[in-house]
Parts: C-alpha cells; structure tokens; sequence
C-alpha cells in the first residue's frame, strides 16, 4: 500500500503544469468550413504536419488585414506559459519562407471574454525580424483567464517595418497553455493550496492572492461579508 502512494507521488510530481487548451473549443475569424484549416486543429494535440494543407494547423482566410484566434478553457485557469507551433511548411522559418512575414507583429492575450482587449496583453511582437522569428514561440504568463486569444493585424494608416506581410492570417499548428487544471492551487506541481485559506485565485509561481472567493475581501481575503459591511 505504502510503495502504491510513493508512485503516485512520483508520478504526479513529475507532471508539472498541463496543456489546459488541450482539445478544448476553439474559435478563428474569417474561417472556412470543413477541417483542413479548422481553428480546432491548433489544440487538438498534432504537430508532426506543418504545412498549410496538412490538416493539422488553424489557418483562416488568405487577404484580411485582421487575424483572431482563441480557445476557449471553459473556466477561469490559472496559466503558466503559452507555446505557439507556427505553420511552417516544414522548412526553418527565416527570409527565404513565406509565410515568416505573415507572423510577425503577432500578439497574445489572456482574457475572461472573446474580447483580447478587457484581458492582459502577455505578449507584442516588435522585437522578431524574417531573420530571427522562431518557429515555437513560448511566453511566459502568470495570469488567470478563460480565454487565450492570439490576434494579428495590418492596420490601414500604420507603417509596418518593411520585411512584415501586406496581410495576416492565423497559421497556427498548436497552441499549448500550460497551467493548473484547478484554481486554489500553486506551485509547479499546481499541488499547493493557496496560502490565504479564502483566496480563489493565487499567483502561480508566488501564493500571493489575486482574487478571493466570493463573500470574502481584503489582501489576504481576511475581511468576510459580514465583517467587511460592518467595517
Ligand atoms: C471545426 O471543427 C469543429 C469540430 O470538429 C466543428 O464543430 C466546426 O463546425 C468546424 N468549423 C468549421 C468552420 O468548419
Ligand atoms: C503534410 O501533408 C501534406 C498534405 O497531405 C502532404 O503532401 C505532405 O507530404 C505532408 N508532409 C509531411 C512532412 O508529413
Ligand atoms: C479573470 O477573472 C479573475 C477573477 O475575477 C481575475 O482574478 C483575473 O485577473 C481575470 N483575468 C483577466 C485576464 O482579466
Ligand atoms: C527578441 O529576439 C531575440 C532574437 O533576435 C530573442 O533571443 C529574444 O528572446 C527576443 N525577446 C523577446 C522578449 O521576445
């Protein structure tokens, strides 16, 4: 009995944060119908293809000046970090591939709603060029939400560095969201409850409340209902 919980232990140790975003609902603008360039693609768990006609990347219409994706979690998580596998065609992304310019400029955001711009920005892109753009983007994010959204856009009037496409569209083969599959916890193993027993929502990495349970308040979520009215 003793050596079956040790596995356990071990087991779920070595687990650290999991892709929330895993075969959740997922959701493009400007989409065609049918599978092949379905938004769904991008969390369904396959990377090994990452051409435009491979059937395993979210790719939404080719000439619109926007690009909207998100999945939704179904509740609010508590998030670690985002991993974007662009499509690729399978060749290194870099001047000599078309689809590098198409990228850059992208941005990620972790919202409550379908609405990128009531959550927090977790990523612009100013800083990639056709040289340097990475075909796995990872960043960090230690927020709460229900939605992670990944836009792009040319807007009419606004001067693009020069290497960046006239157009965008999604072009993405995996977004993995790593997190804690229940909200209360911590930790990289997400196994620590919240150090403030009333706290709901805790930093990841830290503890420290973000948000408390209902009826409760204050820093540490110390103040109940009742206290807090009479305060
Ligand atoms: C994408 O796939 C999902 C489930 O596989 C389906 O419900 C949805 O209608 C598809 N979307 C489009 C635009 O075809
Ligand atoms: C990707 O899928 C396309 C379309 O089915 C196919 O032609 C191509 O050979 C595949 N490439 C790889 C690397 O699997
Ligand atoms: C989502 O809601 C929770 C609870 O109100 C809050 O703590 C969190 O900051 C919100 N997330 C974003 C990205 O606004
Ligand atoms: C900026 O780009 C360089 C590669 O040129 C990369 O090493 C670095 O991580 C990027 N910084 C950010 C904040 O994305």
């Amino acid at each position: 009995m003793y050596a079956v919980f040790v596995c356990v232990g071990v087991f779920a140790f070595a687990n650290g944060y999991v892709n929330i975003a895993l075969y959740k609902q997922a959701y493009q603008h400007n989409s065609e119908a049918g599978d092949t360039f379905n938004a769904s693609n991008a969390v369904d768990g396959r990377k090994s293809n990452l051409s435009v006609d491979g059937g395993q990347c979210a790719v939404s219409y080719w000439g619109k000046k926007t690009a909207t994706w998100w999945v939704n979690l179904y509740s609010i998580h508590s998030i670690h970090h985002i991993a974007i596998y662009f499509m690729t065609n399978n060749q290194p992304l870099g001047p000599s591939n078309l689809l590098t310019k198409y990228i850059l400029g992208f941005s990620v955001y972790v919202s409550n709603t379908t609405d990128r711009l009531q959550g927090t920005l977790c990523y612009k892109d100013d800083n990639f060029t056709l040289f340097t753009m990475p075909a796995v983007f990872t960043t960090t994010c230690p927020v709460h939400g229900q939605y992670v959204i990944y836009y792009n856009e040319r807007r009419q009037g606004v001067t693009n560095p020069d290497d960046y496409s006239k157009y965008v569209f999604t072009g993405l083969c995996e977004v993995e969201v790593y997190g804690c599959p229940a909200t209360g916890y911590f930790g990289s193993n997400c196994s620590v409850p919240c150090p403030d027993v009333n706290c709901q929502y805790c930093h990841i990495e830290t503890g420290t409340c973000q948000g408390c349970k209902p009826g409760y308040q204050g820093h540490r979520c110390e103040l109940g209902k009742a206290a807090y009215v009479q305060l």
